[in-house]
């Protein structure tokens, strides 16, 4: 077994609700481990906490209680170190393909030379090469979470956070950017989390998968996913388990569903 990468230690969150101004609690005792090199997926339902648990690792706002551990240490606030890909295309429009990618490295004191280099090779990694000078405006959806993978890879990261990274985009190119997805991970060896509320799309990508109940989002289950690296939808193993974790899920939508009258 890896070294552990990330630990994720009883962790509680409360948002103040807009509705009534008493703490709404989101996330529920929350502790999970991630290895060095692994790709975790978590599947929760619409409006269940996993962004908020996601920006949680990213140091984006701070747990009630609890901690978060990157390699040991607590982790305070954001880092280049974890690289975050967001739910919604969040590239800056008035900056080229090249220009978002570099964004992170104008703050590390390189030359444009050595950020040019840089930033052509995540480019050229996420198959963009010749579009470095296109605008987001000019860009599929695809194409703009390929710059989005690029942008967080750039800054050689130690953790990779993707918050249903392909959740807009149609089934075809999701499809094809998961795969590219896994043979960047295999080429980088990066540790990932990635949320998304896509069961197929977990089975098919993680080595485990996590599934939260609703909202305060607890953990309700742990699968391992011992299938091989070149996975088929249509294999056996692979339905059984995707039929398992929908089972889970479908268990919380239910429950959240109004009564019919
Ligand atoms: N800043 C905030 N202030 C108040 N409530 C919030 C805030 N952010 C999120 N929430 C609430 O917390 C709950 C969980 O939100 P979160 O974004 O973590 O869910 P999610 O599982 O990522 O949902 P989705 O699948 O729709 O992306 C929701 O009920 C949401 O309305
Ligand atoms: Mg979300």
């Amino acid at each position: 077994m890896n070294k552990v990468k990330v630990e994720v230690k009883n962790i509680f969150k409360s948002y103040i609700s807009s509705d009534d101004g008493k703490p709404l609690p989101v996330v529920e005792d929350v502790s999970f481990k991630v290895y060095e090199g692994e790709f975790l997926c978590i599947v929760g339902s619409s409006g269940c906490g996993k962004t908020t648990i996601l920006r949680l690792i990213a140091g984006l706002q701070d747990a009630d209680s609890g901690e978060i551990l990157l390699d040991g240490n607590k982790i305070k606030s954001t880092s280049s170190k974890r690289g975050m890909v967001f739910q919604e295309f969040a590239l800056f429009p008035w900056r080229t393909v090249q220009k978002n990618v570099e964004f992170g490295l104008e703050y590390k004191g390189m030359t444009p030379e050595e950020r040019n280099e840089l930033s052509k090779k995540f480019v050229s990694m996420v198959g963009l090469s010749g579009y470095e000078n296109s605008y987001p405006h000019q860009l599929s959806g695809g194409m703009k979470q390929r710059v989005a993978i690029a942008r967080a890879l750039v800054n050689d990261p130690d953790v990779l956070l993707m918050d249903e990274p392909f959740g807009a985009l149609d089934a075809q190119t999701r499809n094809i950017l998961q795969d590219e997805l896994l043979r960047i991970w295999a080429e980088t060896k990066k540790t990932i989390i990635f949320i998304t509320h896509n069961v197929d799309e977990a089975v098919y990508l993680g080595d485990r998968v996590l599934v939260l109940t609703k909202r305060p989002a607890k953990i309700k289950k742990e699968f391992n996913i011992n299938l091989s690296r070149r996975r088929k939808r249509t294999n056996i193993e692979f339905v059984m388990l995707r039929k398992e974790i929908l089972d889970e899920l479908m268990e919380e939508i239910n429950i959240q569903s109004p009564p019919s009258i």
